[in-house]
């Protein structure tokens, strides 16, 4: 932070649920709060006395004290401080006597992390002050995992601060590899959810009657082998997040059943009558153009419309080459504290041939080759050398074919390398797209030289 820039608001959190306090307390000071919290009044208010905050948000039941005589004691000690209560459904009326006593708000349990948010920043400019701008926080050149100095990903984690909070479904495109199921738990980790489970779902990889077995689990008795009730993907994620990949490969009736417990916020168990309520978070993603698919008629575009209430577009990695020294660097220290070795030094060839590649397999391809550069290299710097033949080519091509190589053989090569290359280097979606087992695959890559995934 340079000198000149605003002392950071002071906000207590006062709760004598050592959960939410963490909770809280995680969230504001990532919004750019100086945050502290205490578990009893007796030892938040000499605190409070000591240096007084802006904001105190308070439960109006602790176990040392009630929300009266917090409110009196703080109005004593620091009578600047605005107070916030936080009351159970059953205490509102105390809350209502307070705010007559002068609290600031109160909200009633549960709340959105929003709410909170936007009670604080209210709070602060009654007082004349103004809440840290969240818009804003400057150049960083990675968020939760993600690396990327290029503007798009500045734009990215711009929108993934500004969305995490709120409670709206998000579809991720991008080309495979970009990093998608890593911003989807970004958006996680940073959301008010962070503490309840992540769960991702391959919407392609299951039959219909499985993909609703999975989601939505079903009743005991509901078919022969149902010998107890079993929770679906969207119940036990309950209070996370629900990460659908691949969601254009979902089955049509299945998009309509999902699209009816997004309206609905409820679901059937597969054999049950009565509704149950959920409370997930629903991120899709695809390496599809969902449009396309719509025009013909291989999506909804119903669903499409409630699943991309925000939209993040991650852009191949040949259209932001300025992230892949980053990348490179990150890669090589991680991989090789991994691999329990020195971390090697990247020589200037080696960055200038990865920095010329077009990596059709993105940030995933990319990780595949240094993990193979730092797997192979002895030598403490990485040299050229220590890169794949292929890459210096722009796209890899197929061998050429011995004389007595069929013409069908040689179209079949072509139809894997293209597949190969189309899925982002994954030998698993490859067998499945080419419908052959993964041997299979392996032994044929081997047959045409083609740099592996693992
Ligand atoms: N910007 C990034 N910074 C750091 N690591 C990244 C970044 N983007 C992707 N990765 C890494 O690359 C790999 C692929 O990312 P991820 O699985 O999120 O991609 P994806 O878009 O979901 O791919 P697919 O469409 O094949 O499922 C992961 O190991 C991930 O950690
Ligand atoms: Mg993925």
């Amino acid at each position: 932070m340079s000198d000149n820039a605003p002392p950071k608001p002071r906000v207590y959190i006062l709760d004598d649920e050592i959960v939410t306090v963490r909770r809280l307390v995680q969230a504001l000071a990532k919004d750019g709060y100086e945050v502290e919290g205490f578990i009893s009044a007796g030892e938040a208010m000499p605190r409070i006395a000591e240096h007084p905050p802006e904001v105190l948000v308070t439960d109006v039941r602790l176990t040392d004290a009630d929300g009266m005589e917090i409110l009196q004691r703080v109005t004593m000690l620091a009578p600047q401080t605005k107070v916030i209560l936080m009351t159970g459904y059953a205490a509102v009326d105390h809350a209502v006597q307070a705010m007559k006593a002068g609290a600031f708000h109160y909200l009633a349990k549960p709340f959105k992390l929003e709410e909170l948010r936007n009670t604080i920043s209210d709070a602060l400019r009654y007082s004349g002050k103004s809440a840290p701008d969240l818009t804003d926080p400057g150049p960083v050149d990675r968020f939760a995992g993600i690396i990327g100095n290029s503007p798009a990903m500045q734009e990215i984690f711009k929108t993934i601060r500004q969305i995490a909070p709120l409670n709206c479904n998000v579809l991720i495109q991008g080309e495979s590899g970009t990093g998608k199921e890593l911003v989807a738990k970004a958006l996680h980790s940073t959301s008010g959810r962070g503490q309840h489970p992540f769960i991702p779902f391959n919407c392609g990889a299951f039959s219909e009657e499985l993909v609703a077995n999975e989601l939505f689990g079903h009743e005991k008795g509901a078919f022969t082998g149902a010998v107890s009730t079993k929770l679906g993907l969207l119940e036990a994620a309950n209070g996370g997040t629900v990460f659908l990949d691949e969601v254009g490969e979902m089955p049509i009736p299945m998009q309509i059943k999902l699209l009816r417990v997004i309206q609905e916020r409820t679901l059937l168990r597969v054999g049950g009558v009565a509704p149950v309520s959920i409370n997930v978070r629903l991120i899709a993603a695809t390496n599809r153009d969902i449009e396309k698919m719509i025009a013909a008629g291989e999506f909804r575009q119903d669903l499409f419309y409630r699943l991309k209430v925000v939209m993040i577009n991650i852009p191949p990695l040949r259209k932001r080459q300025e992230d892949i020294p980053l990348l490179v660097e990150h890669f090589v220290t991680l991989i090789a504290t991994q691999f329990g070795k020195p971390v090697p030094e990247i020589g200037a060839d080696f960055l200038a041939a990865l920095s010329s590649y077009t990596f059709p397999g993105n940030v995933r391809e990319l990780q595949n080759i240094v993990e193979r550069a730092v797997a192979l290299s002895r030598e403490p710097v990485l040299t050229g050398s220590d890169l794949p033949p292929d890459i210096f080519f722009a796209e890899i091509q197929p061998p050429v074919p011995e004389k007595n190589t069929s013409h069908l053989k040689v179209l079949e090569q072509e139809h894997i390398t293209d597949v190969y290359r189309r899925t982002g280097f994954n030998q698993t979606k490859t067998a499945r797209l080419l419908g052959i087992s993964r041997t299979t695959l392996w032994r044929r890559l081997k047959e045409l030289n083609l740099f592996s995934e693992k």
